[in-house]
């Protein structure tokens, strides 16, 4: 990605001190989602990777990875594969408990949302400390998904995400690193 688009995409992301708990700074993508030049490129750097490749299903984590894998999906001509907070889902579920930055959470998909085999590919708007991303890329190996790449708009390295993930041998793709 050239540094202008890098540039372009960190300023239209909004940096809130304190949110939701003191100490946080919350990076906010909807301003990065309302500009539609950099909404697109968003979608097209993170698509990029993968030009030529049939992707069977884009797994995205609620919420923010729903709006960055609807367009993934649609770019891609691949299937999309909700992973949601518990007690969202209507049919049969896995699920996982995970830690967060600020806090614990439960997610879960549906059973047969994945068939052995298929090429998948995790998204979600941000990384931190990884326990989202590690505990969906542990829901869909279990559904016997081969994950394909893991892409996050952001990537804050500091909190050690990417080497969570490829300790369970997933590729990390990242567009922008904040402190
Ligand atoms: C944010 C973000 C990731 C997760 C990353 O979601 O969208 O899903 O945190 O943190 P981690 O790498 O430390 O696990 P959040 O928990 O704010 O939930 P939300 O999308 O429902 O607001
Ligand atoms: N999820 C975990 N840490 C976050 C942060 N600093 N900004 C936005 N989402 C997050």
């Amino acid at each position: 990605m050239s540094s202008s688009i890098k540039q372009d995409l960190i300023a239209s992301i909004r940096n809130i001190p304190d949110y939701p708990k003191p100490g946080v700074m919350f990076r906010d993508i909807t301003t990065m989602l309302g500009n539609a030049r950099s909404f697109r490129r968003a979608i097209d750097e993170l698509v990029h990777p993968f030009a030529g490749q049939k992707i069977d299903k884009i797994a995205g984590v609620e919420a923010r990875g729903f709006i960055l894998g609807g367009a993934m999906a649609h770019q891609m001509s691949s299937g999309f594969v909700p992973i949601r907070k518990k007690g969202k889902l209507p049919h049969d579920t896995v699920r996982i408990a995970y830690s967060l930055e600020y806090g614990v959470d439960e997610m879960e998909m549906h059973r047969d949302a994945i068939k052995p085999g298929e090429k998948v590919i995790l998204v979600d708007d941000l990384i931190a400390t990884g326990g989202t991303a590690e505990a969906a890329t542990k829901l869909l190996q279990q559904m016997g998904a081969e994950i394909i790449a893991a892409c996050f708009v952001i990537d804050l390295p500091e909190l050690g995400g990417r080497k969570k993930l490829e300790a369970l041998g997933v590729e990390v793709l990242t567009l922008v690193e904040f402190d």
